[in-house]
């Protein structure tokens, strides 16, 4: 399936040479924003916010303000017709007749991919579930760029919720496409990084390790990449309490980390990281989402120039078969296609739009 508009869903749809020119360019708006102050003049922005946020919701609106766009949208889906029952593909068909480019962040893993099968204007995804964050990652690489002046060759540790940690997701993917870089994922066994994943880094030739403990992996780190548990993705408060504080930053563990490792986390935190660690000069998080708002101007500016044909489906259906992930969007929206991509021997179908896997 072809869309005549240029989507941002997944930033593996695009090659490396593509993110790292969006990098470039979020540091050189980064160092002399003034001189793109009238890039985006008469285009309009809306925002479609099904989840909570407020770094990627600002940082998009204000990216767009500061590129000399306006700004539509909604962040609380019940003042929307949402709450009338109204599906994704009226939603985005009738805003994108609107807008120039839609932003949408949902709690429903592939909606995203849904919104571009019928926007007609571009769609960027700002989060969908505890599937991917395109934009995040864009944040994260242009933090690293500036930080440690190297995308390649750095030894990464992840903490927290990597199982339903949408973030990590998409870094993992980005940053295993880059020589050298070397994963240590830190977490409980039942929140450990999805299978799918680990079969990327392996398949783009990166490694990877699983520990228990902050302790016994933050000496090696360059940098230590810090998760909230994600609450709202768990079954029960009950499974949620289970893994609640497992995991905390301090100054004290800080002690055993290299001089120049830097911290970074998405945010929002909650209390994985202890307060007194803000005025550590390794703790990034704060720039971090600055810098989102830079790469995030750049991608508006690049996605409204372009203007390129995106494919949105590439996979196959197979009569009768469906998603087997009860949060993924094809199982909410009964009018979407089914899509799935084929592994060799046929037998293991991939989700296009949430990446589940299933056998038939
Ligand atoms: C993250 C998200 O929404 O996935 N926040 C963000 O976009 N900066 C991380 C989180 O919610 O834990």
């Amino acid at each position: 399936m072809y869309s005549e508009y240029q989507h941002l869903i997944d930033l593996s749809d695009y090659p490396v040479l593509w993110w790292k020119n969006l990098i470039e360019l979020g540091e050189k708006i980064y160092n002399n924003p003034s001189e793109y102050a009238h890039k985006c003049d008469g285009k309009i922005m809306a925002t479609l916010f099904y989840e909570p946020s407020t770094r990627t919701q600002m940082s998009f609106q204000t990216a767009m303000i500061r590129l000399g766009g306006q700004i539509i949208g909604f962040d609380n889906p019940a003042n929307s017709s949402v709450a009338k029952g109204e599906t994704i593909k009226d939603t985005t068909k009738i805003v994108s007749n609107y807008a120039d480019v839609l932003v949408i962040r949902h709690p429903i893993a592939g909606a995203a991919k849904a919104a571009s099968l019928t926007a007609d204007c571009s769609v960027i995804n700002a989060g969908d579930g505890g599937h991917l964050h395109p934009t995040q990652t864009l944040t994260d690489l242009l933090t690293l760029k500036i930080e440690k002046k190297t995308l390649s060759g750095l030894t990464i540790g992840m903490c927290g919720d990597l199982i339903n940690g949408r973030t990590v997701h998409s870094l993992c993917k980005a940053l295993s496409r880059f020589e050298g870089n070397k994963f240590v994922f830190i977490s409980t066994p039942e929140l450990r990084m999805p299978v799918y994943i680990k079969d990327i880094i392996k398949a783009n030739g990166s490694s990877f390790e699983e520990v228990n403990t902050l302790e016994e992996a933050i000496g090696g780190l360059d940098v230590l990449y810090m998760t909230r548990i994600q609450q709202e993705r768990f079954p029960s408060e009950e499974d949620y309490l289970a893994q609640k504080n497992t995991y905390v930053l301090d100054r004290k563990k800080m002690l055993g980390a290299k001089k120049d490792m830097i911290i970074m986390h998405p945010l929002p935190r909650v209390d994985e990281i202890t307060v007194e660690v803000d005025e550590d000069e390794r703790a990034m998080y704060f720039k971090q989402a600055k810098y989102g708002m830079y790469v995030r101007m750049a991608l508006i500016m690049t996605i409204l120039e372009e203007k390129k044909f995106s494919e949105t489906l590439k996979g196959k259906t197979y009569a009768g078969v469906r998603c087997n992930n009860p949060r993924c969007i094809t199982n909410h929206e009964e009018y979407l296609p089914k899509s799935f991509r084929s592994s060799g021997d046929q037998t293991l179908l991939e989700c296009e739009y949430c990446d589940e896997r299933k056998l038939i």
